[in-house]
């Protein structure tokens, strides 16, 4: 789960980590009074989850209430790629001297953390990496030992830091790392880290994603992060029915059993239907091991009830649970639908007892269902459906 600027804001102040001031506000009225509240020149910033707001007009300098209440009314209400702002967080101003970059984050391919840092913050990272990559600084962080007073001198000098602010940020360093594991969170970064004119230096802006498998034993708090009124729709009601499932923006539902099977479904899905009009997967459904009727009850629901889809393609390996198992589900998903399964599914099956799961549906002879030999096959007739 990704957080908003301000969320990450009062995660870094409550382990000490140097922040300004910064109160939200959801309409320039409020924006107004959280400026008169701090005082002098404040910047209002757009939060919404996705980086470059700078660049589109979401960060604005007000150097008096006034000038706060116009920036939010020009803010609040701005798509930027996609994300239309609602709130914007006034924070106060800083005497920025120079801007620095350092973010720490789980490195799945190495099975470590990562730390990143450099001297030359402020700027996307992705393109400093790119254009300067001697410039960002690549340091390993042992998860055992984690970013402790060495370490973070070692990153300070990997990324090049004057020998008087070494020391300095260091401090901040480790207590960004206290965060990253005190939340278990997957990736915590600072862009920018600043030092002000007055030589202090401070977080401006932090970007934290938070581990969702510690959310529900490790860290019941983090509901309260989560943003209920953002989420899609789908994706709640199948949340709520603890479903994987992940919206997309085709028209071929999917539904399969184990992640890797899916996302190879969404492949052979969207070069389907490249000979079908340009049809595309309509979403990631994976139903896991025990794909009993009310679980694929579940997970036709919600994909029925996504306005953009138009045929179903159920492609389901029986492993554990055997293809009977599976068939039953449908037959009986079919049945607890009723009405409301209205579009054409193409089912594939294999694996563990294929013959007598096929011979239960075509039996079922339901006037939904096409059975289909194969993955392509299936693939095929799914997008051709969507099509018509
Ligand atoms: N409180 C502040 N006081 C003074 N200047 C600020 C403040 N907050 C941000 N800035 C300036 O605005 C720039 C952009 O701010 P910020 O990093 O928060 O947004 P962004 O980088 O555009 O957004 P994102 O991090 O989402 O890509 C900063 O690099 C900094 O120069
Ligand atoms: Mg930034």
């Amino acid at each position: 789960m990704d957080l908003y600027e301000y969320q990450a804001r009062d995660l870094f102040e409550k382990y000490g980590v140097p922040v300004l001031a910064g109160i939200v506000a959801d309409t320039p009225e409020e924006a107004k009074a959280a400026a008169e509240k701090l005082g002098g020149v404040v910047v209002v910033k757009a939060q919404v989850k996705i980086g470059g707001r700078g660049k589109a007009g979401g960060v604005k300098v007000a150097k008096n209430a006034d000038e706060a209440y116009e920036a939010a009314q020009a803010i609040l209400g701005l798509d930027i790629k996609g994300h239309v702002v609602r709130r914007v967080m006034v924070a106060a101003g800083a005497n920025i001297d120079r801007e620095f970059y350092f973010s720490v984050l789980l490195d799945r391919a190495n099975r470590s953390y990562l730390s990143l840092c450099s001297v030359e913050g402020g700027m996307e990272i992705e393109q400093l990496a790119v254009e300067k990559p001697e410039a960002l600084a690549r340091i390993e962080v042992d998860p055992l030992t984690g970013i402790d007073k060495q370490k973070a001198l070692e990153i300070a000098k990997a990324a090049n830091f004057p020998a008087e602010l070494i020391e300095k940020v260091s401090d901040a360093f480790v207590k960004l790392y206290e965060v990253y594991t005190g939340e278990d969170a997957t990736l915590v970064e600072v862009n920018p880290l600043v030092l002000t004119a007055e030589g202090d230096i401070i977080a401006l802006d932090g970007k934290v994603s938070l581990d969702e498998n510690a959310s529900e034993v490790r860290h019941p708090e983090h509901a309260e992060l989560e943003d209920k009124g953002a989420a899609d729709p789908l994706e709640a009601k199948a949340k709520a029915a603890g479903l994987n499932y992940v919206k997309l923006d085709g028209e071929v539902g999917v539904i399969g059993n184990g992640a890797g099977l899916v996302m190879s479904t969404l492949d052979v899905t969207a070069y389907a239907g490249e000979n079908h009009g340009g049809v595309k997967p309509a979403n990631f459904l994976d139903i896991g091991g025990g794909a009993n009727a009310q679980v694929m009850a579940s997970g036709l629901d919600v994909i029925l009830g996504d306005p953009q889809v138009k045929s179903v393609f159920v492609n389901v390996f029986g492993g554990i649970t055997s293809c009977v198992a599976v068939a039953e589900g449908i037959v009986k998903a079919l049945e607890i639908l009723g009405d409301a399964a209205s579009k054409p599914l193409v089912v594939r099956l294999d694996g563990n007892q294929v013959e007598e799961g096929r011979a239960i549906l075509a039996q079922a002879n339901h006037p939904l269902v096409t059975l289909a030999a194969g993955m392509d096959e299936g693939a095929d007739k799914a997008a051709q459906l969507a099509n018509a």
